[in-house]
């Protein structure tokens, strides 16, 4: 099998959520509208209670406020477009394409948008969010964790600059949910985006935590039955968000493990890949999620390189909807970098099921490879 060292685009379907959907599928009259008042319906909808209270455990949140999307860029565009009434948004032109689309988008039809760019390390400057902020900015947009470098942004801070302006923060925490603690009783965030297929849950399912009372001022971007506080209409597919719920849960026990364990493969890469040399780290790793590594190689490409590669190890230059399109880095562009380390960036991201052998061989794999195409 080839080494499977991409879990920052997706992740496995642990083999314990895949037994819960397919339970659930199988379940005597658990396949009922969970908005219907029979028996049917109401199994199906306890099934997702208890999902929704698993997700919302991991986010200290209500479950009350948790509304059911179909992933994180359907999150983003609600949050975003849902509040479309501002005259004024703050977000970063390191987001994921769903946030910079849907901006561009708001930009387009009337919506003044401010882009902030981060230092080379990747961290926004708060002192530059902080002057940014107008009276009539309505919304900050900024991402938790970086799906590309995988900088974890100072959110507590920023949710205190916006808040002391009296402004609305949504965070794209697709990359963070799960996988760091995120904690609602104590960091005031208004609207916040998760995704099941990155915490090894199905994909086609994810979520859009809404403050209380907020989801009254927004519009919803789905009409019909009035679903999910009103925000997104359609049935409700019960099996996704069963698998959702366990992946949630699941992420809560093993949270601190992976952790340890991802932290250990990271030391173990830059220490072996660092011998190479010519290897640059991009970002900056002290602040960043033990499960993603971004770094690119003197005078090596990176789609060369990942071509090389590709029978034995999976990885990738960027996200997922970028690396289709041999497209430069959006987001190292942003952050400065020199166009030599912007072409030549890989992205080697683990997870749970990452096995050292699978870090063993990615280290040996690019040796051989970066050394060849040097030669
Ligand atoms: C930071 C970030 N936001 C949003 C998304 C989109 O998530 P989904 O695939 O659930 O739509 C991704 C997926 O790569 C992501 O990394």
């Amino acid at each position: 099998m080839i080494g499977y060292l991409d879990n920052a685009a997706s992740t496995p379907v642990d083999v314990k959520v895949g037994l819960a959907i397919t339970r659930q599928l199988d379940s005597n009259g658990g396949f009922g509208n969970p908005s219907s008042v029979h028996e049917y319906g109401e199994l199906a909808s306890q099934y997702i209670t208890t999902a929704r209270c698993d997700v919302a455990k991991l986010l200290t949140s209500s479950d009350k406020q948790i509304v059911f999307t179909s992933g994180a860029t359907e999150s983003n565009n609600l949050a975003l477009k849902g509040l479309s009434l501002c005259k004024h948004i703050i977000t970063t032109a390191v987001e994921h394409k769903s946030i910079i689309a849907s901006c561009s988008f708001l930009e387009q039809n009337g919506v003044d948008v401010t882009w902030l760019k981060p230092n080379p390390d990747g961290a926004i400057d708060l002192d530059e969010l902080s002057d940014s902020m107008r009276v009539e900015t309505g919304l900050v947009s900024i991402a938790h964790v970086n799906n590309e470098t995988g900088f974890i942004q100072d959110i507590s801070s920023i949710a205190e600059i916006v808040k002391s302006k009296g402004s609305l923060l949504h965070v794209d925490a697709a990359q963070s949910f799960g996988k760091l603690p995120i904690d609602l009783t104590k960091c005031p965030i208004d609207l916040l985006s998760i995704s099941a297929h990155k915490i090894y849950g199905p994909k086609g399912v994810g979520a859009l935590f809404v403050r209380k009372g907020l989801e009254k001022k927004m519009t919803p971007q789905m009409h019909g039955g009035g679903q999910e506080l009103g925000l997104r209409s359609g049935t409700l597919p019960t099996h996704q968000i069963v698998g959702f719920g366990v992946a949630a849960s699941i992420a809560q026990e093993s949270m601190e493990q992976d952790h340890e364990v991802l932290t250990r493969y990271k030391a173990r890469l830059i220490d072996a890949l660092g011998q190479i040399g010519g290897m640059h780290i991009n970002g900056d790793v002290s602040r960043s999620v033990p499960n993603i590594l971004n770094i690119s190689f003197d005078g090596v490409d990176s789609d060369v390189l990942i071509h090389r590669v590709r029978n034995k190890i999976a990885i990738s230059n960027g996200s997922a909807c970028n690396s289709g399109a041999i497209e430069p880095s959006y987001v190292l562009r942003a952050m400065g970098l020199p166009e030599e380390r912007v072409y030549g960036a890989i992205r080697i991201s683990t997870g749970r099921f990452t096995e050292s052998d699978d870090i063993e061989l990615a280290i040996e794999t690019l040796h051989e490879a970066v050394t060849f195409l040097r030669s």
